[in-house]
């Protein structure tokens, strides 16, 4: 009797403390945007280009500080960025939901980093972080809010994503079709990518080559979760993408 009230104890002990962390964990968005946009060829980095009324950048940042889901965003430019003060002082409002971290690396993955440790003291370590590019001004709050609801109970967590439609062909050095690729089982990833802090910085300090921070997780041996995002939530990368984000944000703002 009393070992079997023993074991109750601590299993309703590990419950409750299960629960407290579920509870107390709080959501962060980091967006990223030390990039050059050199694919995009416009005269400044491609997060600052004006689109549908105002710069790219404001377009995700605005969605994640009118999310109630959302403690605090930080941003992450680089060291000499001399875009982001004028990009913000049109929106006081931003003041105290935003944090501006000017500490960008050589490629996204040492951006992300270095802005995971800038924001150590603020972040605890089983907090999820929301990472997304500051390219894809086509999120909205219902899609953060669907990956949060579908991604916070999970162990490893998760990421938006889009099952590919199209026939895929691979290609020979002179670009004739190889093969024909399945496209079963296959998902585009997108942004918000979705991990609680301690894992996410272990995961990218340990994968060099990462382009994103799902496949950093995944080279520890996790299995990240895929949640159904949106075509608008593409990311501008090329000069016509530049019209196509701006035909959704007019059509669907
Ligand atoms: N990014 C970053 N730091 C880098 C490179 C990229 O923070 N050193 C950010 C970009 O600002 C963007 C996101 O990562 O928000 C996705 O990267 P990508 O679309 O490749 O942007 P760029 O690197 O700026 O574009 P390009 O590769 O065409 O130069
Ligand atoms: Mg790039």
């Amino acid at each position: 009797m009393a070992l079997f009230s023993t074991a109750l104890g601590s299993a309703l002990l590990l419950w409750c403390g299960i629960i407290s962390t579920m509870m107390s964990s709080r959501n962060f968005a980091l967006i990223p945007a030390a990039g050059v946009g050199a694919r995009v060829g416009a005269q400044c980095p491609k997060q600052y280009v004006p689109l549908a009324g105002k710069l790219m950048l404001l377009h995700a940042l605005d969605t994640f500080a009118e999310s109630t889901a959302i403690a605090h965003t930080f941003v992450v430019v680089s060291a000499d960025d001399g875009y982001v003060k004028d990009a913000l002082v049109h929106s006081p409002h931003l003041s105290d939901r935003v944090t501006i971290l000017y500490c960008g690396g050589a490629t996204r993955r040492e951006s992300v980093l270095n802005g995971l440790r800038a924001a150590r003291d603020r972040i605890g370590d089983d907090d999820w972080v929301l990472v997304h590019d500051a390219a894809r001004p086509g999120l909205t709050e219902a899609m953060i809010d669907h990956l949060i609801d579908t991604v916070r109970d999970d162990e490893v967590g998760g990421l938006l994503a889009l099952p590919v439609v199209d026939t895929l062909k691979r290609a020979d050095a002179g670009r004739r079709v190889e093969a024909t690729v399945s496209r079963d089982h296959l998902w585009a990833a997108q942004t918000p990518q979705m991990f609680r802090y301690s894992l996410l910085c272990k995961a990218l300090q340990s994968a060099e080559n990462a382009t994103d921070e799902a496949s950093a997780v995944e080279a520890m041996g996790l299995n990240p979760k895929l949640v159904e995002g949106s075509p608008r939530n593409f990311k501008v990368t090329l000069p016509h993408d530049v019209a196509l984000a701006e035909l959704y944000l007019k059509a669907m703002p």
